[in-house]
């Protein structure tokens, strides 16, 4: 198979993750005949230095001629720091995301029980937990109209929604739901929003062409708990963008770590996989950061292609260094490696290099990753 893949490094720690997903999507290339070619593009702060704007259009370009787009991470402490910034690097990702129509963000939440006990969530809270959360994605307060007065004493960000729009992401949100364990829980505020109750209606009478599935309705405050307090009543979430944003980097801590989390961002045509993290620039070009978000993102690409041997072939090369503990330094502060040996390991276990008793002494010393 041959795809185009357009990759956007991007800010902080994106380009490094990005690196190694590269390296898991190259080794995936070599061992099942893929030819997959990678053009690299530019977004967010870095775009802004090199081109005046945080999403050029060389680069919408790029992604519109491609199979799918490999994206790292966006964000400057410059900016955040800055509330009066003209241009911010998320409105690069913002804009890509309303340009290409990418409507949907899934992201799954797993519990890898190798590493439960890292969590801040009891193990027995963990087991068996495996949800996915679909966000809406190109809608809500992201994008509604915003205002900030003359006097820069009042400000307004307006929620807007569409029938249409929630009818969209919620097909997609059933489909899911009848691939899995058939339950959806829509996560609003309908008891205060406007906005809520078109979901919930929408949601209502959606769920008549869906008989086989389950529909709960949760208000957000409450699935904010329940996330924490059970999270295995959970199958499917559909929510709006920003109780997505939110409940997803709080789901997260149930896997131990936000570095861990994959996302796939999906339009009619063309979706982007992205990790779930941010920029980290702590961390940035110290090769400590958590590839595992990127490289699972690289294998939901690889099932985007339909090429499902090979993503699961990925993932249980990820689930083999986890429980081997080859984790970096968010999931394990004492004994960690680094974002580009964890990088190594996951290919080389996809080439079928790595033997079951591996040497994590030599390892540690950069040696050898074989015995
Ligand atoms: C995410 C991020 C983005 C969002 C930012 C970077 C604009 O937090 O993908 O979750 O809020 O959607
Ligand atoms: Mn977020």
């Amino acid at each position: 198979m041959q795809k185009n893949i357009a990759v956007i490094p991007g800010d902080g720690i994106g380009p490094e993750v990005t690196q190694q997903s590269i390296k898991i999507l190259e080794a995936i290339a070599q061992q099942f005949s893929h030819q997959f070619h990678y053009s690299y593009c530019l977004m967010g702060a870095e775009a802004i230095d090199k081109t005046g704007s945080p999403l050029p259009d060389a680069t919408v370009e790029t992604c519109l001629s491609s199979d799918a787009i490999l994206f790292g991470a966006i964000g400057d402490p410059r900016y955040d720091n800055d509330p009066m910034a003209r241009q911010r690097p998320e409105q690069g990702l913002l804009k890509l995301r309303k340009l290409l129509g990418l409507f949907a963000n899934i992201r799954p939440i797993t519990a890898y029980p190798s590493i439960h006990h890292l969590s801040p969530v009891k193990s027995r809270q963990l087991e068996g937990v495996d949800f996915i959360i679909v966000r809406e994605l190109t809608g809500g307060i992201y994008f509604g109209k915003k205002e900030l007065n003359e006097a820069h004493t009042q400000a307004m960000d307006e929620c807007v929604y569409t029938l249409k729009e929630i009818e969209q992401v919620a097909h997609l949100a059933f489909a899911y739901a009848r691939s899995r364990s058939k339950k959806i829980t829509l996560v609003d505020k309908a008891n205060v929003l406007e906005t809520s109750r078109l979901w919930r209606k929408a949601i209502q009478e959606l769920a008549a062409q869906y008989q086989d599935v389950q529909v709960e309705y949760m208000f957000v405050d409450n699935a904010a708990m329940q996330i924490i307090l059970n999270p295995k009543q959970f199958d499917v979430i559909l929510t709006e963008n920003m109780f997505g944003d939110i409940l997803s980097d709080e789901a997260s801590v149930l896997g131990g770590s936000i570095g861990l989390l994959p996302s796939a961002s999906l339009g009619a045509s063309l979706a982007l996989f992205e990790p779930i993290h941010g920029s980290y620039p702590q961390a940035a070009g110290k090769d400590i950061a958590n590839p595992l978000g990127s490289i699972l993102s690289a294998a939901m690409m690889l099932d985007y292609f339909q090429l499902k041997e090979e993503a699961a072939l990925v993932r249980m090369a990820v689930e083999w260094t986890l429980a081997h503990g080859f984790v970096s330094k968010d999931i394990d502060p004492v004994n960690n490696y680094s974002t580009s040996t964890i990088g190594d390991l996951v290919r080389d276990f996809i080439e079928n290099s790595l033997s079951s008793d591996i040497n994590k002494f030599n390892i540690a010393l950069s040696k050898s990753t074989i015995i």
